[in-house]
């Protein structure tokens, strides 16, 4: 693993981590994820963002220094825009084998530093408009960038090579090498891949973004406008690619993606889970009204599927379709588990129909409207049946997805 020369003294790092365990100890990544940090050079050197020690990290970054000359222990500076442990779990090794250098980050992401890390000296917390002079004409400024992705993020800006560094803003799952694993390449930049390789990366940012940011929209908005003045030529964050050809798109994409915290696109997102078929019978039902609307939907069955994706299709859709069936007088567990990832996800303002079949004895209903009585959803009636499902529920279950179907074309 080398460094890549960015711009003139600015180097991207990039550890990519192959695993099978999950990011935040939640979510998915079966494709990995990348792990950036960047070095800027001037008559000082500066390192911002660090890794985990986590599948091989801290050896691959080790070793990209090295392929410019440096070492942990050359460094003045780490700069830490954002605290959580993907980006700073390796900095007691970090300090144990460089004591000098000076540690900057919010006034929050010192605090941090102190009670994650027991780190108590050469600490410097920076606020919005402070500078870091590196000499050689390069200054490095911070703008406060709040919850994106946690309330101590800010966002480090070279003016002299126009580089944003911007930690979890405007990443993505996916690992940098899951296209180079065996071809001896080596790319990080928006311009070295193809448009079948970027349309991964689309997906998988669209994920992570659903999965890590999407209930911090809002703050996604006002740091963008925060940093709309400067002359961005390069956004750096640090997962997934290095935006130098074109950082426009991956900003008007973050913003297109908060967009969806108050409005999704035209698609319905299908989510039901079924223990014998008979809430299934019903699902395909709906499914045909949608169809017959010409609407395009997905479809997740849970438990089976991670709600990782199910998330990502509901948090782009304007509408939902919720079936589940009762168990034990409450709702099909995997259900409210969806729904709670929803509610802390801020899943609001979509137009939902939940259905679903009861055999024994009601009791979804209840637990279903108590569970989203936060969520600010616009439902349509539901419609819930015992046993197997009748010819004349089937019809109307039909006409509800094409009723759903409507109000999404209508939006
Ligand atoms: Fe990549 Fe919020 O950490």
């Amino acid at each position: 693993m080398k460094a890549h020369l960015v711009s003139n003294g600015v180097y991207c790092l990039h550890a990519d981590i192959i695993t099978s365990d999950l990011f935040e100890g939640i979510w998915p990544i079966p494709d990995g994820v990348s792990l950036n940090a960047y070095i800027v050079r001037g008559e000082k050197t500066a390192l911002i963002d660090l890794v985990r020690d986590w599948a091989g990290a801290p050896r691959q970054l080790e070793e990209a220094l090295s392929s410019i000359g440096l070492k942990f222990s050359d460094i003045d500076y780490l700069i830490l825009n954002h605290l959580e442990p993907d980006h700073t779990g390796w900095l007691r090794e970090f300090r144990s084998q460089n004591p000098n250098a000076e540690i900057l980050a919010t006034a929050k992401g010192i605090n941090l530093v102190k009670s994650f890390y027991k780190v108590e000296k050469k600490l410097r917390a920076v606020k919005d408009g402070d500078t870091l002079d590196l000499g050689a004409g390069k200054v490095l400024s911070f703008f406060e960038a709040p919850n994106i992705h946690w309330p101590e993020t800010m966002i480090t800006w070279d003016e002299s090579s126009g580089t944003l560094f911007t930690c979890d803003a405007f990443g993505s799952f996916g690992a940098l090498a899951k296209f180079d694993k065996d071809n001896g390449k080596d790319r990080i930049f928006d311009d070295e891949f193809s448009p079948e390789e970027h349309a991964f990366f689309e997906k998988e940012g669209l994920r992570y973004y659903a999965n890590i940011v999407s209930s911090f929209s809002l703050f996604v908005e006002k740091a963008v406008r925060k940093v709309d003045n400067l002359e961005i030529k390069c956004v750096a964050p640090s997962h997934g690619l290095v935006w130098r050809q074109n950082p426009k798109k991956i900003i008007d994409r973050y913003l297109k993606y908060a967009s969806y915290a108050k409005k999704g696109e035209k698609e319905i997102t299908v989510i039901w889970g079924s223990m014998y078929g008979l809430t299934k019978a019903g699902v395909d039902a709906v499914i045909r009204g949608i169809e017959k609307e010409g609407v395009p939907y997905s479809a997740h069955r849970i438990p089976d599927e991670n709600v990782s994706w199910v998330l990502m299709d509901a948090y782009k859709s304007s509408a939902l379709v919720l079936a589940m069936p009762t168990y034990e007088y409450a709702m099909f567990p995997p259900m409210s588990y969806v729904l709670d990832i929803f509610r802390r996800k801020h899943i609001y303002g979509k137009k939902v129909l939940r259905i679903g079949s009861w055999g024994w004895v009601g009791g979804a209903k209840k637990d279903y409207e108590a569970a989203i009585s936060d969520l600010k959803w616009d439902s349509i009636e539901s419609c819930e049946w015992q046993g197997a499902v009748s010819e004349a529920d089937l019809a109307a279950l039909e006409e509800k997805g094409r009723e759903l179907a409507r109000l999404v074309k209508n939006q």
